[in-house]
Parts: structure tokens; sequence; C-alpha cells
């Protein structure tokens, strides 16, 4: 990367450090932020040549237009908090009790706010347009993504990249998988109905504990027994509420818990087989039982096209060995994929972890904190990726 480049780099990188710190300090949970969104249109109103829009009121979307013509290519950040209390210690904890960013978001925030301050004084080698996306609602399905992509926000996109705060990974390194990187996410109900009655008269009542326990059991035969091993998913029954008291058999049961998937048409296996074992087990007791979904986000897939992109672009302008190509995907989910579905894309991880610094606890936990050096990192990263559309390049 030129020195031009890297000097606009260092010199906005005290800018993302206070942004980060300004979104870390006033976190919105996930649909509620329009204060944030504010506070981000605000400060990028400052920089010249964004065409700023509000596609809802805790989004906002700005253009840089080049001085040539060329495609549209995305880059996007999310912005909401999590409900947690913050116990990191840092002094711009969060200002608001149990809400926290704890998976990094307002670091995404302030990180896509860098490359824009970077980009825009690039403008006159710019061949095409950059979009800069803050979305809402990453943690909490349906997603904020999936409502900017039915309001058309990424129609006109040819790519789109993202970034994610990797805590579990060395500051300086960036981390790609190519092809399927996240699962997809689903969460289930199950309501039992039996018959209650007096704990010593089984006979006389129909046990949504017994059937309850055997579901669970029969559940994780789905898994071990009807799917393809080399494409396991995740099955999880997290909790499972019955009755109260020594003496009484209850009327019914609730089972809950999560299916993880890295396949699109196992997600849709999954569904019909437990749909099956859950009715087959209630029926073999005489009991009633109902499975609900709560869909969650996608299989997450990086494209080839934008793969080669972004590891050319990290190979040409990062130290070699910056980075690390992952052989496995996550079974965590991420709501980048409704855009992928819509758009060739790549989700890159940045590196945050530093043990002598104690950012090493992972996104989600109330300690988390992250190296502020890999700000810079992000901010490299957004730019090394839309230099493709620089003339002459970084
Ligand atoms: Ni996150």
């Amino acid at each position: 990367m030129n020195n031009d480049i890297l000097t606009l780099i260092n010199d906005v990188n005290p800018d993302v450090v206070r942004w980060r710190r300004h979104i870390h300090a006033h976190p919105d949970l996930s649909f509620h932020e329009k204060p944030t969104a504010d506070y981000i249109a605000d400060e990028l109103s400052r920089m010249p040549g964004l065409e700023i829009s509000r596609p809802m009121d805790n989004s906002v979307v700005a253009v840089l237009k080049g001085e040539y013509p060329g495609p549209i290519w995305a880059l996007r950040a999310d912005i909401d908090a999590l409900p947690l209390q913050e116990e990191s210690g840092e002094a711009f904890s969060s200002t608001k009790p149990n809400v926290m960013h704890a998976c990094g978001h307002d670091a995404h925030a302030a990180m896509l706010m860098g490359a824009a301050a970077v980009l825009c004084q690039l403008r006159d080698r710019l061949r095409g347009s950059i979009k800069f996306i803050f979305q809402p609602a990453e943690e909490v399905p349906p997603g904020g993504a999936r409502a900017l992509v039915e309001r058309g926000v990424v129609n006109d996109v040819e790519y789109i990249f993202g970034l994610h705060m990797a805590p579990n990974v060395p500051t300086g390194h960036i981390v790609m998988k190519e092809g399927i990187y996240v699962a997809s996410s689903d969460n289930f109900d199950i309501a039992i109905t039996g018959r209650g009655g007096h704990g010593s008269v089984p006979h006389l009542c129909i046990d949504p504990v017994v059937a309850g326990a055997e579901m669970v059991m029969a559940l994780q035969n789905v898994v071990a027994r009807n799917i393809d091993p080399l494409k396991a998913p995740v099955l999880t029954v997290a909790t499972f509420q019955a009755g109260d008291s020594y003496n009484v058999i209850p009327n019914g049961a609730r089972l809950a818990g999560t299916v993880r998937t890295h396949d699109a048409q196992i997600r849709e296996q999954v569904k019909t087989l437990m749909a099956r074992t859950v009715a087959g087990v209630a029926a073999a007791h005489g009991a009633q039982a109902e499975i609900s979904w709560q869909e969650g986000y996608a299989v997450g897939v990086n494209h080839a096209a934008t793969g080669t992109i972004a590891r050319e672009a990290i190979e040409r302008n990062f130290p070699a060995q910056t980075l690390i190509l992952a052989d496995a995907p996550l079974f965590g989910s991420e709501d980048f994929s409704s855009y992928q579905q819509k758009v060739p894309g790549s989700f890159l991880f940045i590196g945050c972890g530093n043990k002598e610094k104690g950012t090493e606890w992972g996104l989600h936990n109330p300690h988390f904190r992250i190296d502020e050096d890999a700000l810079a990192v992000g901010v490299k990263t957004h730019v090394a990726l839309a230099s493709a559309l620089l003339q002459g390049g970084a």
C-alpha cells in the first residue's frame, strides 16, 4: 500500500478510536439503534462526497461516487449491542445498564467510518462507487441485513464485504474461510401435552416428562442415524421444563433448543425428521406434541470471486503471513448471509486478541475487550478490499 494511503489511515486512526469508544459507551440493543445511527450519520456528514441515506431510522447507508464510471461495491458494518451487563473495566464502559457492545460491533462501525474517511480522500481515483452500509440488528433474527436487502439496498451492488472482530486470533492477523464459513441457525420449541395426575397413579395419566425424556434421546438419533455424518449438523435441546412438585405428574412439558447446519438441504431435512420424531414419540405415549420454529440466519457462504479479490488485496497490502485461511467453518451464525444470498460477498475476521493486553475474552462475554491496535488493521482491510476500484491500485 503506498505511503499516501498509509498516512491517511494513520491520520484517521485517532478518530476511529474516538468513534469506537463513543459507540461503546452508548450502546443500543438490536432494532433500537437510532441514537447510534444518528451519531454515525452525523460524523459521516463531515466527510466530503458522501451521499447519506437512512433506509430505516436505525441504519445508515453512505455512497461515495467515484470520479470514473464503474461497479458499486459495498462494505458493511453491524452496529447493535447485546443485553449484557459490562464487566470489562474499560474507562469507556457502557453507560447503559444491561446493554453492552460485547461482539465488537462498535469496532465494526468505527472501522467502516474510518475507511469512509480515507476513501473520500481518494475519490478522484475511484472507478465506480463504494456503498458503506451500517446495519442494525445483527444479533436478533430476522436481522437488520434482511430488512435492508428487502429495501433494495444491495440491488445495484456487484460485490459486498464484511469484517468481524476475532478475539481468539492475535492482532495483526486476518482470517478467511473460503466457501461455507458460518452455519444456519434455527431455534425450536416443542410443546408436549399429556394428562396430569397424582404421582402415585401413573397408569391413569399420560406422563409428559417420560415422553419428553424419550424425545430428547430420540432427537439425538436424527443427527446420529439419519444424516450423512460428513454433513452433520448440531442439534441441541437446551431447555426441558416440566412440573414443580414431588408427587404431581404435570399436564405438559416444554423442550427448546437450536439447530445449526452448514447445508441448506440438511437444514430442511432436519426439520422434517424432527417433526416425524416428535410426532412418533408423542404418539407412542398417547401424548400430543407440537413443534414450532423461529427461523434464524441462512448458511453463510463466501463467494469464490470475492474470496480471490480479498486474498489478493490482503497479500498485496499486508505483510506475508497476515492472512490465515481457515479450514473449517464455524457453527456460529451471521446475518451477513442475507446479503450473500443476493450478492457475491466475503466475510473476514480481524484478529483483536492480545495476551499481554488481556483482550482474549470471547465474544458475548461481559469481560470482552478488544486490542484497539486491531482497528487500524480493520480500516486498512476495508481500504485494501476497495483498492481494486482505485486507479493505480493502493
Ligand atoms: Ni457479531
